[in-house]
């Protein structure tokens, strides 16, 4: 079993060489990186590759690590045991009618391997990760309710993503292989596009790069925009049809881009952005 890339997502040869260490480790892969770097869609498309279904757990803030295992349903027992019908009361004697499984156990009792997605861990309390400690190391959980032990019958593929808003914790860190996305050179980022934009005239699309790249590397930039930004920007070029010239500066200086709105997404970047080219007219 090994991940070699799809046609739909450009994995470069130090992300594939995680994803396989991670499977050969049998650990979680913790995958981290700025936002929309394709850390979601890494996992969904090393499912697609593999052939293994893929289940998925998105982090809020609110939700605890218990509700991936499992929850109690008491008040549906409760109002099961209040009705007077045969149906309910032969229900009500039962208590594993009243425990509604979780994700985890969920992939723990699939009948082939699945790949598991636990989405921006960082999002929870810090009690989420060390909570699901033993879990995720030995694959199994006791249900106290029922006083039985849910194994895993075949160890699923576990990724989890983070956006760094929260540190997680030693003893978490070291059950997982740990891959650091970096952004995309300009040659991988070309790549990227290709897959979205196979008919991109290359012309647009290097003005473009310069452009965002010359975005990106503003300092001070509150938010730099990634990936899935100059996707969004190149679409509304195309779609737009705005003029290469507007993209292309004919010195060296930078110049706002057009629509910048999908770019840039706050005040503050783009007065800097506004000072800057500001700055440079009257320099010259
Ligand atoms: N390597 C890649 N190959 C193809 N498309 C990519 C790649 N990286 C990012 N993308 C594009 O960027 C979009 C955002 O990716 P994704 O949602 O996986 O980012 P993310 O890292 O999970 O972001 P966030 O941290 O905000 O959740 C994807 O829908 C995809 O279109
Ligand atoms: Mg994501």
């Amino acid at each position: 079993m090994r991940f070699t890339g799809t046609d739909q997502y450009v994995a470069t040869d130090d992300l594939m060489l995680a994803v396989n260490a991670a499977i050969t480790l049998k650990r979680p892969l913790l995958v981290k990186g700025e936002p929309g770097t394709g850390k979601t869609m890494l996992a969904e498309q090393v499912a697609t590759a593999l052939g293994m279904p893929l289940m998925q757990w998105h982090i809020k803030s609110t939700t605890k690590a218990q509700q991936g295992l499992y929850e109690y349903d008491a008040v549906s027992r409760l109002r099961d045991s209040q009705l007077a019908d045969p149906e309910s009361s032969a229900r009500v004697t039962d208590i594993r009618n009243y425990i509604v499984k979780g994700v985890l156990w969920q992939a723990f009792s699939a009948e082939q391997p699945v790949a598991l997605l636990i989405d921006e861990i960082d999002k929870a309390d810090i009690e989420f990760p060390n909570d699901l400690l033993r879990e995720l190391d030995r694959m199994e959980f006791h249900v106290y309710e029922t006083r039985e032990t849910v194994r895993a019958r075949h160890r699923p593929l576990v990724f989890i993503t983070s956006n760094n808003e929260k540190e997680l914790p030693d003893a978490f860190l070291r059950r997982c292989f740990f891959h650091y996305i970096r952004f995309p050179d300009a040659e991988t980022m070309r790549s990227i596009v290709a897959v979205h934009f196979p008919d991109l005239k290359k012309e647009l699309l290097s003005a473009a790069l310069k452009s965002f790249y010359d975005v990106r590397g503003l300092p001070g930039l509150k938010k730099k925009p990634s990936t899935s930004e100059l996707l969004d920007w190149l679409k509304l070029l195309v779609a737009e049809d705005v003029p290469l010239d507007l993209l292309r500066s004919t010195d060296d200086k930078v110049s706002i881009p057009p629509l910048v709105g999908a770019l840039l997404k706050n005040e503050q970047d783009v007065t800097l952005f506004e000072k800057l080219v500001f700055m440079q007219k009257h320099n010259r």
